[in-house]
């Protein structure tokens, strides 16, 4: 069975999970940008990290490749939001069948894993966007906070790194089926 990993990665923490990952089950991984000739995969395992509540180089990748029948597909997000509490995960589905579609959410496996930031590492852009969402969030009253909007709040101008390698275990597990 031929399997593949992507990943859509800025500052690294989805590259470090493909690495895992790839190690893990004995798969290839590469970057989503130098995917090609995918026909013949079964499974394609797509692991991106969220930018503003979509999936870093996934919107790219769909318009250059459509997945078959005969293929599986895992969408596995890399976010700072903690996606064990109930509420976060409820959140991010949402916007991941609006933003992909409802077929293309329906017919994925979808896991979500917890990532990092250093602010330090930030490009100009990405840590003004932080700033500016940090400083509209400040505005709010707490009770109307979100535990993500609380999440950004306590991490901002920080470096945090939640990367949980144990997490990839029901992957793993779910790919060698
Ligand atoms: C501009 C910006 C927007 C972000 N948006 C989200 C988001 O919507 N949800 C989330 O959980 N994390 C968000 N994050 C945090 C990143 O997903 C997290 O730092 C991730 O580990 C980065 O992955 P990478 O190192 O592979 O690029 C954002 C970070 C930045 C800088």
């Amino acid at each position: 069975m031929e399997k593949i990993i992507l990943y859509g990665s800025k500052y690294g923490s989805s590259r470090k999970y493909a690495e895992m990952l790839s190690a893990s089950c004995n798969i290839k991984t590469i970057s989503y940008e130098q995917a090609s000739h995918l026909e013949n995969m079964d499974k394609i395992i797509y692991i991106g990290s969220l930018y503003a509540g979509g999936v870093f180089g996934l919107s790219k990748f769909l318009r250059r490749f459509t997945i078959k029948d005969h293929q599986q597909f895992f969408l596995i997000t890399v976010g700072l939001a903690d996606p064990n509490i109930e509420e976060n995960r409820i959140h991010l589905r949402q916007t991941l069948r609006k933003q992909y579609g409802h077929d293309f959410f329906e017919r994925s496996n979808i896991f979500h894993l917890r990532g990092s930031i250093d602010y330090q590492q930030l490009s100009f852009k990405d840590k003004t966007l932080m700033t500016l969402l940090y400083k509209s969030l400040s505005k709010k009253p707490a009770d109307r906070l979100s535990t993500e909007d609380r999440a950004l709040i306590e991490t901002y101008d920080k470096k945090v790194d939640f990367i949980d390698y144990d997490a990839l275990r029901p992957i793993i597990r779910e790919i060698q089926i």
